[in-house]
């Protein structure tokens, strides 16, 4: 098939560009160049470029007409949507969790999801790891306290943190992620201890050292517990007050999963009396977090605005996986990552 010129985007919905003929698809946030133009040259592109992600009145307006969405974890993409635009033929969700997007209604209706599980792996490990140092060491306590004119000598007792090495890091979720999560602790000389409801031991290459447990036992043996399962009816609140009961109380907790996985008021409550030693979260249940959220002012607590896969490379690895998706299920082939394979069972 000839590569049809690459056009510029097509602008709000019924402009007439040069893209006109091709499918219609929209963008829901700016996505690399190069994904971008590759998209271009198969569709008519609409992309957002508001500051914040379209409102859900914006997102069914921009979506009127179009036949694929490139959506993002912060777009709700459910029934109503489809309803007030069925044409939709399918859905790309740039992020590996997808529980912004009713599967369900989108399967009802045959319309494939796709993600982009594996590329930002490394990235998220890393930034889990990032916050499980920072809230360890103190990182931003202690630099807060230089600004503040609170370094005042060498000090034997000043801020001190928990020592990695020696210490159990417990996995809640051993998926790729979490996997990986647990090679980097490894290397740090941690023990490592794992639940999960699926996986069986061991683990992978590298990670024979880490012993599957119950799901209680990690939370009262553990010195920094991981959250890594996905957001999904049975994961909301997984960790509530009584999992932060049975937590030391010199524990931490990081989460780069999903922030309702964590009850947050029952978090803060434990933050405050001092029931766990603190917490790293890259995710909150309300995002962005509000600027009155009592876990802001909490010193034991780190809050980051949802980059775990905030690098310029899983970035670009996303955004061309999540083109991929959306080119397959314009050109009704199946998806290189398919959440709904059982789409394809059923003559459509
Ligand atoms: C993901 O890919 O799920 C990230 O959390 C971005 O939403």
């Amino acid at each position: 098939m000839a590569t049809p010129a690459v056009p510029s985007p097509a602008g709000p919905r019924g402009a007439v560009g040069p893209g006109e003929g091709l499918p219609a698809v929209f963008v829901t946030r700016p996505i690399p160049d190069a994904a971008r133009a590759r998209l271009e040259r198969s569709a008519q592109v609409d992309v957002f470029d508001g500051a914040d992600a379209p409102t859900p009145a914006e997102l069914v307006s921009r979506c009127r007409g179009v036949v694929g969405l490139l959506a993002s974890s912060a777009d709700r993409v459910d029934g109503a949507l489809l309803d007030a635009c069925p044409q939709i033929a399918v859905v790309s969700n740039l992020a590996v969790g997808y529980d912004n997007v009713d599967v369900p209604a989108m399967t009802r209706r045959k319309v494939p999801v796709g993600n982009t599980p594996g590329v930002l792996t490394d990235a998220t490990a890393d930034l889990a790891f990032a916050l499980l140092l920072a809230t360890a060491r103190r990182v931003v306590e202690a630099r807060d306290a230089v600004l503040a004119g609170r370094w005042k000598s060498w000090d034997p007792g000043f801020m001190l943190g928990m020592e990695l090495s020696g210490s159990t890091l417990g996995i809640l979720g051993a998926g790729r992620i979490g996997r990986a999560v647990a090679r980097r602790a490894l290397g740090f000389g941690m023990r490592v201890v794992a639940w999960s409801r699926s996986a069986r031991a061991p683990l992978g290459p590298g990670l024979e050292a880490v012993e599957l447990v119950g799901f209680d036992e990690l939370l009262e043996t553990s010195d920094v517990v991981s959250v890594h399962v996905a957001l999904a009816p049975s994961t909301v609140h997984l960790v509530g007050a009584r999992e932060l009961a049975l937590m030391k109380r010199s524990a931490i907790l990081v989460n780069t999963a999903r922030g309702a996985v964590v009850d947050q008021a029952a978090l803060v409550e434990a933050l405050r009396t001092g029931s766990i030693g603190g917490a790293g979260l890259d995710v909150t249940e309300v995002e962005p977090i509000p600027l009155d959220d009592p876990l802001l002012s909490l010193a034991n607590c780190v809050v980051l605005p949802h980059i775990g896969s905030a690098t310029t490379v899983t970035r670009v690895a996303m955004a061309e996986l999540a083109v991929d998706n959306l080119l397959a299920g314009l050109s009704g082939e199946v998806l290189p990552a398919c959440v709904n394979p059982e789409v394809y069972g059923t003559a459509r």
